[in-house]
């Protein structure tokens, strides 16, 4: 076994189990920058954000987070898209790329600062090329992440997201809770996934299917889940569901689907019940002691009693436990997926 893996089978594990630490690294060093945040109380008016792969899904759950805390509205754009706006922008634009290399992500920035928009890097990479074009830089502690899939530099992302969003919000209740939230990520890290693992390893095609906060976080696991697995997987909001995707669910197409506890709650265990009418499993990750979510679905996956912003967390990394052991389990080369690279530095 190689000893850089740390006694894990692979470096994806080995930053799997290294996320409470890297939540709580990133939380206290976005705390102790206070001129990087400074940038962000100066632009209370919008925000864009741009961002590729799962800095992608990290910005849509940074919009979710700022525009209900902070009544603040932010626009989230792929990067490769961003160059096709037609309007000159002249909001503050923030580009969230672990990298720091990644080429559309980098384009966009130029963009905008030709345009004369404040811009904004958050990245996990000190010095690289992002760093040199933002005015100023917000850095997430993730530590090097080996794994072509993103993992911790995910959740560090999504906390120095939080963490922004407390800033903003002038928020001390939720930046208590993100105190806590390590300890909450270090439960996950143990909760039994073999039967949800054993159902989707057979499967032809998956959804993942949230709303609201849940909705990026389900779109993060179905990318976990193609680029590891190979098993076509797609993120969907769940309201979309039916307005195409009910015409593929069959018993070999699983649904995983967050019904955590919150104003989605209702309506997604309406959405599970119209799933399980038309026949396809459903796998439900939600908390333990939930009575209803464990009686209409195939496979209930409980996670421990949260709040939201520990949710979110949790489930992402359920998520990519799920995936990582799917992939285990059908042999594939988990750290180098094929066709893929860790950083895509070409348009
Ligand atoms: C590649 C990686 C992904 C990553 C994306 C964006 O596709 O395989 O894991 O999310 O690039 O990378 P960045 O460094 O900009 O976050």
């Amino acid at each position: 076994m190689d000893a850089r893996k740390g006694g894990f089978a692979h470096y994806m594990q080995k930053e799997i189990f290294e996320q409470p630490q890297v939540f709580y690294n990133t939380v206290h060093a976005v705390r102790e920058s206070p001129e990087a945040l400074a940038y962000f109380v100066g632009s209370r008016m919008s925000l864009m954000i741009v961002a590729c792969g799962s800095s992608y899904h990290a910005a849509l759950l940074y919009k979710y987070l700022i525009e209900s805390y902070c009544d603040i509205p932010v626009r989230v754009e792929i990067g490769s898209e961003f160059k096709y706006y037609a309007p000159p922008l002249t909001v503050p634009v923030i580009g969230i790329t672990q990298s720091g290399e990644t080429a559309d992500t980098l384009a966009a920035l130029k963009m905008a600062k030709a345009w004369g928009c404040p811009t904004i890097a958050i990245t996990n990479v000190v010095g690289s090329s992002v760093t040199r074009i933002a005015d100023a830089t917000i850095y997430t502690r993730a530590g090097p992440e080996m794994s072509v899939a993103a993992t911790k530099s995910f959740i560090a992302q999504l906390a120095a997201g939080l963490q922004i969003t407390a800033f903003l919000s002038d928020n001390t209740a939720l930046e208590m809770e993100l105190n806590r939230v390590n300890i909450m990520i270090e439960d996950t890290l143990t909760i039994e996934v073999e039967d949800a693992v054993a159902l989707c390893c057979t499967a032809q095609s998956i959804f993942f299917i949230g709303r609201g906060l849940y909705y990026p976080v389900a779109l993060e696991g179905a990318l976990k889940m193609k680029e590891i697995s190979y098993i076509h997987a797609e993120g969907y909001a769940a309201g979309e569901l039916k307005h195409g995707p009910f015409a593929l669910l069959s018993p070999d197409t699983p649904v995983i689907a967050l019904a955590m506890p919150g104003k989605t709650y209702p309506v997604m265990i309406s959405n599970i019940k119209e799933i399980k009418a038309r026949g396809a499993p459903v796998i439900g990750i939600g908390i333990a002691g939930d009575s209803e979510l464990p009686e209409i679905v195939d496979l209930f996956i409980p996670l421990p009693p949260c709040n939201e912003v520990a949710g979110i967390a949790m489930a992402s990394v359920m998520l990519q436990r799920l995936a990582y052991y799917v992939a285990d389990g059908l042999g594939c080369d988990i750290d180098k997926p094929r066709n893929l690279a860790k950083s895509v530095t070409v348009e």
